[in-house]
């Protein structure tokens, strides 16, 4: 049986972008109400404007406590509940990805930066989620973190540090709220096609990430968008706590094999 998100109110932040937009769309095909929430309002405007009636846009700046309280009050001016929420937005700027460095040539601002949006902002959407979610006994909260948080890195220091922190409040949702009727699970992405992610990746990179990659392609965003949908799905509510990659097994097994499966082969 196919899974439903029948009639939940969803609220996807980053919802206008690569990965966000995906999420929206599978989302809404499963039946679910939409607010697409995202700095760029107006990509976000065209995307609920093709989704229909049921969904919304509505901006939001992550780094901004007021701007999330804002996103939570549109949501229940329109639709008066909250089922589930993406927290899917991230600082991921090209210059700042430029900046993020190892932890000795870390600014300080740029550590600061990438964790008032990614962990604090995660942070204060979750909490404003829970205050919703609580009273009604139910919710799902699905934060997207980062395959890059599960190993060390040559760089983005902060961003991976940042995604860490995601997971493990993940964890802590999950345990402080599970007997109160709501999950809280995290997705972990790898290097995704998205329109962003391909305009800014070296080749070097890409080729060393598709080389370390076990699948024989590298994932689009509905790969991560289907997994969102799912774990949001009541179909998915024995599921909490949990840390997902979907990054076809870049983070599974010792550097370098993937490469060497060909000497194996009968
Ligand atoms: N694409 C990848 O390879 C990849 C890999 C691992 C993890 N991720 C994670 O997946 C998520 C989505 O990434 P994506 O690849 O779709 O990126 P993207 O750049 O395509 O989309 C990000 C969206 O977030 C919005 N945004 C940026 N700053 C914001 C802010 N302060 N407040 C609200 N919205 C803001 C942007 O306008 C954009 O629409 C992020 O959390 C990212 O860290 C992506």
């Amino acid at each position: 049986m196919a899974y439903s998100l029948d009639g939940k109110v969803t609220i996807v932040t980053g919802g206008a972008g690569g990965i966000g937009s995906s999420v929206c769309r599978i989302m809404a095909a499963h039946g679910a109400r939409i607010v697409v929430a995202d700095i760029d309002l107006d990509r976000a405007q065209a995307l609920a404007d093709e989704l229909g009636e049921e969904a919304i846009a509505t901006h939001l700046d992550l780094a901004s406590e007021d701007s999330i309280g804002a996103m939570f009050a549109t949501t229940m001016d329109r639709f008066g509940r909250l089922d589930v929420i993406d927290n899917n937005a991230a600082l991921l700027s090209a210059e700042m990805a430029q900046r993020d460095g190892d932890i000795e040539h870390m600014a300080t601002a740029d550590w600061d930066a990438t964790y008032r949006v990614n962990t604090r902002g995660t942070m204060i959407a979750c909490r404003e989620a829970l205050k919703i979610m609580s009273p009604q006994g139910s919710g799902s909260i699905v934060n997207t973190a980062s395959n890059l948080a599960l190993q060390g890195n040559l760089i983005q220091a902060a961003y991976s540090s940042s995604k860490a922190a995601v997971i493990q409040m993940t964890r802590s949702i999950a345990t402080s709220h599970g007997k109160r009727g709501i999950r809280a699970n995290a997705v972990l992405p790898g290097l995704t096609g998205t329109p962003a992610a391909l305009a800014h990746l070296p080749q070097e990179l890409r080729e060393t990430v598709e080389e370390e990659t076990l699948t024989p392609y590298l994932g689009g965003p509905d790969d991560i968008a289907h997994l969102v949908a799912f774990l949001a799905s009541d179909e998915a509510r024995y599921i909490t706590g949990q840390a997902f990659a979907a990054d076809g097994g870049t983070s599974v097994h010792i550097p370098g094999f993937a490469r060497l499966s060909r000497f194996f082969q009968g």
